[in-house]
């Protein structure tokens, strides 16, 4: 059966997302804020909730009506048949948001609709289902914008930026959806080198090699929401894991390198790699920005995190973004370099124009994911002549 589905993502990264279900050949793609609907059957749901990369949530819309005050929202959900999607005996979780001036309370608007339906069983079978936050058999989003009250149910369970393979941090990682659509943005496609010179607990340097090899995102993943559902197809979910699964590389031609200067980033970075077994894939190195090289004569891509001086400290913040830009000038000519910071002020003194600059959130920092690109310097008499265009000011539209 064809239905609706509403792809959750974070804030920048819709194209991205669009793009991916394009890829995935799904029907009917229209991009909303921070989401994206698409037409599809069940075999494209389980393609969406295991292969897209920029996902949080997979989400099926089954009713909308307006609410003007509790009685309205309580008396709304119980229009909808919920035996049709849980036994009195399987659990019950709500996710609710609410916007606007008649419900200003999300966790209110979610226990109201949790009252909603455990009556709506009571009253059929005088038993009531139990709510169980963290594996139920049924999750529940509702959102509230004004008096308008969508619901839909939820297909992927725990958010799909878990990945699993993340058993260790250092401070301040980057979320793996947001990591996987910075790549994605970068137009990177694992034909040429990739470098992260400050990759912290790996994320950068992980979704890459997944993108390289073409790893599914949730490979270590254990389940889903959908797998609790009553109409589960098990061999269904056979087929699509087995399909995806078959296309996996399991070694590449390009180097894809994760460094960092401390050797705590190095071993997290390596352990999270162990655990999404893609360790023959990351080259991964304690070292200093400032004395990393890229690997090899074939340009490539670098994306990295620095420290904003938000969360992570650093003592001056614009000679230290000033020597990313010099290092990036001196020593990797032809690549395309990526930044993303809060920073803004830092990211001037990086001294280069970007080519682009995108808004992302890192969390709830707004951040400026910007491009500069190294010209491929030309060696005249035996000197390395930079073609990098300095920037004279940089400062425009930031
Ligand atoms: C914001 S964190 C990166 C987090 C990473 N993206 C992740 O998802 O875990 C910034 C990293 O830059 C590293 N760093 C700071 N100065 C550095 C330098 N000069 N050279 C290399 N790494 C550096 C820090 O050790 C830290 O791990």
């Amino acid at each position: 059966m064809i239905q609706t589905y509403i792809v959750k993502t974070a804030a920048g990264l819709e194209s991205v997302l669009a793009n991916e279900l394009k890829d995935l050949g799904a029907a009917g793609i229209r991009e909303l804020k921070r989401a994206v609907a698409f037409d599809g059957d069940t075999r494209m749901m389980y393609r969406a909730n295991y292969e897209l990369r920029t996902a949080l949530r997979v989400l099926i819309p089954i009713h909308s009506f307006s609410a003007y005050n509790e009685r309205d929202l309580y008396e709304g959900v119980r229009e909808v048949d919920w035996s049709k999607y849980m036994t009195v005996k399987g659990t019950l979780a709500i996710d609710s948001i609410a916007h606007g001036d008649v419900f200003r309370h999300s966790h209110y608007v979610g226990l109201l609709t949790k009252d909603a339906i455990v009556d709506q069983f009571r009253d059929r079978t005088q038993r009531r289902p139990d709510v169980n936050i963290a594996a139920p058999t049924l999750r529940v989003n509702v959102h509230v914008q004004g008096t308008r009250v969508e619901l839909a149910i939820d297909a992927s369970g725990e958010s799909l930026h878990r990945r699993n393979y993340r058993r260790d941090t250092v401070e301040a990682p980057l979320s793996e959806v947001l990591a996987a659509g910075m790549i994605l943005l970068s137009g990177w496609h694992g034909q040429e080198p990739f470098v992260d010179p400050m990759c912290g607990s790996g994320t950068l340097a992980i979704e890459a090699a997944m993108m390289a090899t073409g790893m599914p995102p949730q490979h270590k993943r254990e389940g889903f929401g959908f797998f609790r559902w009553p109409d589960f197809d098990k061999k269904l979910w056979a087929e699509v894991k087995g399909e995806a699964d078959d296309k996996i590389k399991q070694s590449l031609d390009i180097q894809i390198i994760a460094s960092d200067i401390e050797g705590r980033a190095r071993n997290s970075t390596t352990l999270n790699l162990l655990t999404a077994e893609l360790e023959k894939v990351v080259h991964v190195e304690k070292m200093a920005f400032e004395k990393a090289l890229p690997p090899g004569d074939v340009p490539g891509t670098l994306i990295t995190n620095p420290p904003y001086d938000e969360r992570l400290k650093v003592e001056d913040i614009s000679a230290f973004y000033k020597g990313i830009g010099d290092r990036f000038k001196k020593c990797w000519p032809g690549w395309n370099a990526w930044l993303i910071s809060s920073n803004r002020d830092a990211l001037k003194h990086v001294g280069l124009r970007p080519s682009r600059r995108i808004t992302l959130f890192n969390g709830a920092l707004e951040c400026s994911f910007q491009k500069f690109e190294m010209y491929e310097g030309k060696k005249f008499d035996g000197k390395l002549v930079e073609g990098v265009e300095e920037a004279d000011k940089v400062d425009e539209g930031l």
